[in-house]
């Protein structure tokens, strides 16, 4: 089945943010952010930007009604800085005028006096200098340090992994709207219209149910607007509370990326040890996290970056910490995967280290070690395990030697261009890893015409969300799908949303949707029973719009039945929870069952570098896909598609480079590239995984939103192995993104080592 919303963005008519018509006397908003990443802030000079020209108001900390704050795990987040500086983009002053263009340029006649302070922009100085967001986490499986002692192998190193700008096609944005008895409504491009809405009510000082927050659909989140949509929103209700006028700002791309945070780096050192048949017998790993200036999602991303930190593998012996390092950057964030690729990279890193030293493909080692049934995951849940299956799968479709034996044989035929081939297991929990976030309400009415209208907490971002909510209404009713409609998410309609994140939308939304529609099925049945003669409620069934009483057709039609339970006042409209079951976890021992189930899948990534320029083609990604029992082939597809191309440009072209001033370099698309047309894979090719296990997905269909992504990752490893094919003696450090200039420098080091070693 198609995305609902397929023929509404062909042709434009999809309501974004700026779609939404303007009210009368709407001002527009601009923010004066710093340009200094760390200092005192002595002075704001503002008296010139307030003379230019249809300026209106211009706000500073200080006229703030409620609290300048807007630290949604910890307070350490201004939402304008008043005493103090910590990165560059941090917002200082917003202008308020009559125009867009009115506003940006009275922004620029804003001075800020700034005391400089040090600097730092890298995780291991802010460890050194113990500046961390919060105390260390760790996690502890068996006992590495004995286990260490009986290995046959270990191998030492380190692994760094950069940052990803969302780059999101809609930038950040929101307007407020005054309505009566001082209350106000906020569009917001959020995924967390509850958090945008509790942000607004902390700034302003009104309380929450004064304070209506409304997302019409997002033109991409990816993490990054589901907690840095805050700001935004709070500016804009700020601007609003001072000026009793709607207020607006979208922000420009250059300004999203100067003042957004992005995807956590890390930089990580692992130790490896394994017994002489490759089995892993322990594994240590540290991770400094760059967090930037303030909490934000970082501690939470830190922790995902521990539950995934041995991936797909077992490991008997397993000992991880993760350091917060408060760095003077702009507060990294959520994105796609949530730190669980971030930890995939380091194990997959080690595994490579020591598959190049004991001179053994890695997928010896990684095949060797893949979790099974039973075995327990380093945080203490149980594997309910698909890893063997899905490699098994994608092993037999794709036949793994031969597509390596293809590699090596062109690699015999060709001195400059070299393939190389990686395998790329993953496995990834889900569920909220904050249990209490793990609930979701959905509010259905059946209108006397018989159509449907649903509202949920999800957001939908692009992902598809609102075409499965559709379909689950659907599926309950037996309606055609036209006959529901999936309306914005407001905090009005729906209370207390947990962000759409964590790639659990559809299941927790959808589940309450099934629950609501259930409810209402079962009170047309009881009306349904007498008026068919059927003997009880169960014997009655709705399929296809017509009535059924035992399996033969009636008189009566769904339309016919809604007004008929309408007139008998029976209620045609429910508000249901959904809570998941069986999920816990106690950080005070690091142990639990913190996810309702794990996503699984093996990937195999083959690429082509030519050795004389450095840049390379991903030529195919094949995969077998656990997708459960999927909902929507077309929607989930596209997710697998978007997921991998999106994970590749991370580990091969997205550079996201600050300076030591804590610039942004990479401050636009001619800086920071993306992936296009031309470097997507030449093939993507999937098959989904052939299982019947239950499991507490909606309709049995596991989550998809951000597994895919972290198939990517092997696209590092191929190039790795085709430098390898190019050079034995190279080895490049892990370290992403592998651009064509690192590709470059690696393939002529060993060269340049030796010409440097003879003169
Ligand atoms: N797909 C599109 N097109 N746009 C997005 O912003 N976000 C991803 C993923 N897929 C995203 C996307 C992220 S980070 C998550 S957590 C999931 O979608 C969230 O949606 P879901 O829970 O419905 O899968
Ligand atoms: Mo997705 S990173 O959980 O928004």
């Amino acid at each position: 089945m198609k995305n609902v919303d397929s023929k509404s963005h062909v042709r434009g008519e999809s309501v974004y943010l700026d779609d939404i018509p303007l009210i009368e006397g709407t001002l527009f908003a601009c923010v004066y952010d710093s340009q200094v990443a760390h200092g005192v802030l002595k002075i704001v000079e503002i008296s010139e930007a307030e003379k230019s020209e249809g300026v209106v108001k211009i706000i500073t900390a200080k006229d703030l009604i409620g609290e300048n704050q807007i630290g949604g795990i910890f307070p350490d987040e201004p939402l304008f800085a008043d005493t103090e500086v910590h990165f560059q983009g941090m917002p200082i002053a917003l202008v308020l005028a009559e125009t867009e263009e009115q506003a940006r340029s009275a922004a620029k006649k804003i001075r800020a006096e700034i005391e400089p302070l040090e600097i730092v922009t890298d995780p291991r100085v802010a460890f050194a200098k113990n500046n961390l967001i919060v105390p260390p986490k760790h996690f502890k499986l068996g006992d590495t340090e004995n286990a260490f002692k009986n290995c046959e192998y270990v191998f030492e190193g380190r692994a760094d992994v950069n940052g990803q700008e969302h780059l999101y096609i809609e930038t950040q944005g929101a307007y407020s709207i005054p309505t009566e008895q001082g209350g106000m409504r906020v569009y917001s491009s959020t995924q967390g219209p509850t958090a945008v809405q509790r942000c607004v009510s902390r700034v302003t000082g009104l309380p929450m149910h004064a304070v209506e927050v409304d997302v019409t659909r997002l033109g991409g989140g990816f993490g990054g607007k589901e907690d840095q949509a805050n700001a935004w929103a709070a500016v804009c209700a700020v601007g609003t509370q001072l000026t009793k006028r709607p207020v607006k700002y979208a922000l420009h791309r250059m300004e999203d990326m100067r003042m957004t945070g992005k995807r956590n780096p890390y930089s990580a050192d692992y130790k490896i040890g394994l017994d002489k048949d490759l089995k892993i017998v322990a594994y240590q790993v540290v991770f400094y996290q760059n967090a930037g200036a303030s909490a934000d999602l970082s501690p939470p991303v830190l922790e995902r970056t521990l539950f995934h930190c041995t991936n797909s593998y077992f490991v008997p012996n397993v000992t991880a910490t993760g350091y917060s390092c408060r760095t003077n950057l702009p507060p990294n964030t959520a994105f796609r995967g949530f730190g669980g690729p971030q930890g995939m990279f380091v194990i997959e890193s080690a595994i490579a280290h020591a598959a190049e030293k004991l001179n053994v493909p890695a997928s010896q080692i990684q095949q060797k070690n893949l979790i099974n049934d039973g075995d327990e995951f380093p945080y203490g849940q149980i594997a309910e395990s698909e890893a063997v299956t899905s490699w098994t799968q994608a092993d037999e479709k794709f036949d793994f030697a031969k597509l390596q034996k293809e590699a090596d044989e062109f690699n015999r035929q060709n001195k400059f261009v070299k393939k190389g081939v990686a395998l790329m297991p993953v496995c990834f929990g889900i569920s909220f890893t904050k249990t209490p976030m793990n609930q979701a309400r959905s509010l259905v009415h059946v209108y006397t015409d018989g159509s449907v209208a649903v509202s949920t907490g999800a957001v939908e971002m692009g992902q598809g969300v609102n075409t499965k909510i559709a379909q689950v209404a659907s599926t309950v009713f037996s309606l055609p799908i036209e006959r529901v409609k999936v309306h914005t998410t407001n905090t009005l309609r729906i209370a207390n949303t947990s962000p759409t994140a964590a790639s659990a939308a559809a299941d927790l939304n959808g589940r309450a949707t099934q629950i609501a529609c259930e409810t209402i099925l079962q009170r047309l049945k009881e009306v349904a029973a007498p008026l068919v003669e059927a003997e009880t409620p169960d014997d009655v069934s709705i399929e296809n719009g017509f009535v059924f009483r035992k399996g033969e057709p009636t008189d009566f039609d769904w339309l016919k039945l809604v007004n008929e339970a309408h007139m008998n006042r029976v209620n045609l409209s429910e508000h249901a929870h959904y809570a998941t079951q069986g999920i816990h976890f106690d950080w005070s021992i690091a142990k639990g069952h913190p996810f309702a189930y794990h996503t699984y899948g093996t990937a195999i990534v083959g690429v082509s570098v030519d050795c004389l320029r450095g840049i390379y083609t991903v030529d195919f990604v094949k995969a077998c896909h656990d997708f459960g029992s999927s909902m929507n082939t077309s929607v989930d597809y596209g997710q697998i598609e978007g997921g991998i191309v999106q994970g590749i440009g991370w580990m091969t072209m997205e550079e996201v480079v600050y300076d030591k001033s804590g610039k942004l370099r990479s401050n636009a698309l001619s800086t920071y590239k993306i992936p296009d047309i031309y470097s997507v894979p030449k093939t993507i090719e999937f098959i989904p995984l052939e299982t019947t296990r239950e499991n507490l997905a909606i309709f049995n269909s596991k989550a998809v939103g951000e597994p895919p992504l972290m198939y990517g990752i092997g696209a590092y490893f191929a190039i790795r192995n085709a430098v390898k094919a190019f050079n034995t003696e190279i080895s490049p450090a892990f370290d992403t993104p592998f651009t064509p200039e690192k590709v470059l420098m690696n393939l002529y080091s060993e060269t340049v080592k030796k010409m440097k070693a003879k003169t």
